[in-house]
């Protein structure tokens, strides 16, 4: 059993307007029972579950019947959606869906097949990064195929004094172009970015500590697969604070793993927590529509 932080402790479960969130005994998380995704949301319903996110950072609503339109629908109700600069995985006619996927068709890959296999925020690497996102299973693999959530507000809670110090107030870099090379060696299908695509995903600088715009908690904002640099720092010096505070942001204690179950949908704040896809078996089908609602600008 986890040691939880007053601030992350969801005390009990709430029961109002039909539906019941459950939280994990975990650092992080919490299911909500008893509500259908497929049905319009009362304002009412709405209000508890935006409180619910908040207070939690990762929802779980299983064995959800949706079609696209529904989860977009959905979705909406959060926010503006964003659409993935890599408009090949989008869901067809769909732009707002983006297709996360390792099954191969006709020779095509229909999805993102690595999305996500470093640690990261989605969409750090723009202006205005993700507020969350939502990812609903389509098909699931016979094993593996997990997704890791680490919380940062623990990350930054936790972090030592002095490390505190140092990185409060320092900016750094994110960039969706940092591992895309690399990747694409890994995954030669991953498409080459046209310069339109290129320049749709300009580096932006983002504050180290991010405060939440909506609860005004403090949270670490660096990741493996976007932060490249730290301001203002020399080359050597950034590259060994960002080794430890990426170790330190995803020490087991921060983290909760999510076992997929068929037509999970799962809905998480990008501004609280970083995520991680575990990967499956090359030979084992994996589909998910994800996705992502437009937050502010991190301060
Ligand atoms: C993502 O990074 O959004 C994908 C996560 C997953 O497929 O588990």
């Amino acid at each position: 059993m986890s040691t939880l932080l007053l601030a992350d402790r969801p005390i009990r479960p709430v029961t109002r307007s039909g539906f019941e969130v459950r939280p994990f005994d975990a650092p992080l998380g919490a299911e909500v029972v008893g509500l259908d995704l497929a049905a319009p949301l009362s304002n009412d319903d709405f209000a508890r579950l935006h409180r619910a996110h908040l207070d939690h950072h990762l929802l779980v609503f299983r064995d959800q019947d949706i079609t696209p339109e529904q989860q977009i629908a959905f979705s909406r109700r959060f926010g503006p959606l964003q659409v993935h600069v890599l408009h090949q995985f989008q869901l067809k006619g769909h732009p707002e869906i983006l297709v996360v996927s390792n099954i191969v068709e006709n020779g095509q890959p229909i999805g993102l097949g690595d999305a996500g296999h470093y640690w990261h925020s989605d969409l750090s690497y723009k202006e205005t990064p993700s507020l969350g996102s939502m990812l609903h299973a389509q098909e699931l693999p016979a094993e593996g195929g997990d997704t890791l959530f680490a919380n940062m507000h623990r990350a930054w809670d936790t972090l030592p004094a002095g490390l505190r110090k140092t990185v409060a107030g320092l900016k750094a870099e994110h960039s969706y172009l940092a591992k895309y090379e690399e990747l694409r060696r890994r995954s030669p299908w991953r498409p080459k970015l046209s310069d339109a695509q290129i320049a749709e995903v300009k580096p932006v600088i983002h504050p180290v500590v991010r405060t939440h715009p909506e609860t005004g908690r403090k949270a670490l904002f660096v990741s493996e697969h976007f932060t490249t640099r730290v301001v203002g720092l020399p080359d050597d010096e950034s590259r060994e604070l960002l080794a430890t505070l990426f170790a330190h942001s995803v020490v087991p204690e921060h983290v909760h793993r999510h076992r997929w179950e068929a037509r999970d949908m799962v809905f998480w704040d990008n501004r609280s927590l970083m995520h991680l896809a575990a990967g499956c078996p090359e030979h084992l089908r994996r589909r998910m529509n994800r996705t992502t609602i437009e937050g502010d600008a991190p301060f």
